[in-house]
């Protein structure tokens, strides 16, 4: 276990957090605590705010996503961190109601460009959802459908390499490259979720999103996924939601705690899980609320 697990785990079970009692903003300063830039940012939120009619839902949000980094979202539940990632693929879109204001760049491009072409970005920034959504296809098509809709492939050969390296790249290869022609749906759950992510890296993205991807898993399962996010990080940037500080901990190396809307604190995981700055992230992460 390393350093920031090990404390995870203590502060859940109600072992105090080192901290600074007396020097922390009170509960209801809300500028955000720690460095919300990043030298090497794949992503750039800035002033970012969303509504639901008139639910303010995220307020005034700046948060660089890393490069080849894995930043972790926790945070009690309704405070936004789903309403938040999915401001970073345009995902909000499909909500009548939901209204995004600020800036979302990806590299330079500002994804909320109306010119943009938002099923290309989605392929860029792709999403892996909580609860595993094959789709009632094949294995094989599962993972060809979107290389074949995005015009990745100009023959046959091309998309079964594409399918085999995404399968393998997900952990999935070996348990079923014998049976690519049976149905998605067939698959165990932890089995349809590196499904998913194989879905998702099949069209090239540069980003991955990732709303709590294991929480209808079991630990093995989880275990497998949470191994899997460490290797995929060499290669892209993901942001992950997680109720579980232990798999925060485990997987990431910034993490960003939001609360009613706010994002209240970001730092590195270790400093998050050892010596929290904000009272509300100690609050949190030692189990005194969410
Ligand atoms: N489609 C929607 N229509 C109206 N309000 C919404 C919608 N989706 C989310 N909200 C509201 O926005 C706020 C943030 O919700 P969100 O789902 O982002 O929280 P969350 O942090 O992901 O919570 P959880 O941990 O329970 O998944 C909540 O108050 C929620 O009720
Ligand atoms: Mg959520």
């Amino acid at each position: 276990m390393n350093t920031a697990e090990n404390v995870a785990t203590e502060a859940v079970n109600g072992t105090k957090v080192r901290s600074e009692q007396g020097s922390k903003p009170l509960d209801s300063d809300f500028e955000t605590v720690g460095e919300v830039r990043v030298p090497n940012a794949r992503m750039t939120a800035t002033d970012v705010n969303v509504y639901y009619g008139d639910k303010h839902a995220i307020i005034d949000v700046n948060l660089d996503i890393g490069k080849n980094q894995v930043i972790a979202m926790i945070g009690p539940s309704g405070c936004g961190k789903s309403t938040f990632l999915r401001c970073l693929n345009r995902m909000n879109d499909t909500i009548d109601i939901c209204r995004v204001t600020g800036e979302i760049k990806l590299d330079d491009q500002d994804i909320y460009d109306r010119k943009l072409d938002v099923v290309p970005l989605r392929a860029q920034v792709g999403m892996v959802f909580q609860k595993p959504n094959p789709f009632p296809k094949s294995i094989y098509d599962n993972i060809a459908y979107g290389p074949r809709i995005h015009g990745l492939v100009a023959s046959r050969a091309e998309l079964d390499e594409i399918v085999e390296n995404s399968l393998a790249k997900a952990g999935l290869w070996d348990e079923v490259k014998d049976r690519l022609d049976q149905p998605g749906t067939g698959l165990s759950g932890g089995q349809q979720q590196r499904l998913c992510i194989a879905r998702t890296i099949a069209v090239e993205p540069e980003v991955i999103l990732m709303d709590e991807p294991c929480s209808a898993l079991d630990p093995i399962a989880t275990a497998k996924i949470e191994e899997l996010i460490d290797e995929l990080r060499e290669n892209y940037t993901i942001a992950i939601v997680t109720h579980s500080m232990q798999q925060a901990a485990r997987v990431s190396q910034r993490t960003a705690y939001f609360h009613l809307g706010n994002l209240v604190e970001v730092g590195e995981t270790t400093q998050i899980f050892t010596n929290p700055r904000h009272k509300l992230t100690e609050d949190y992460i030692t189990g005194r609320f969410g």
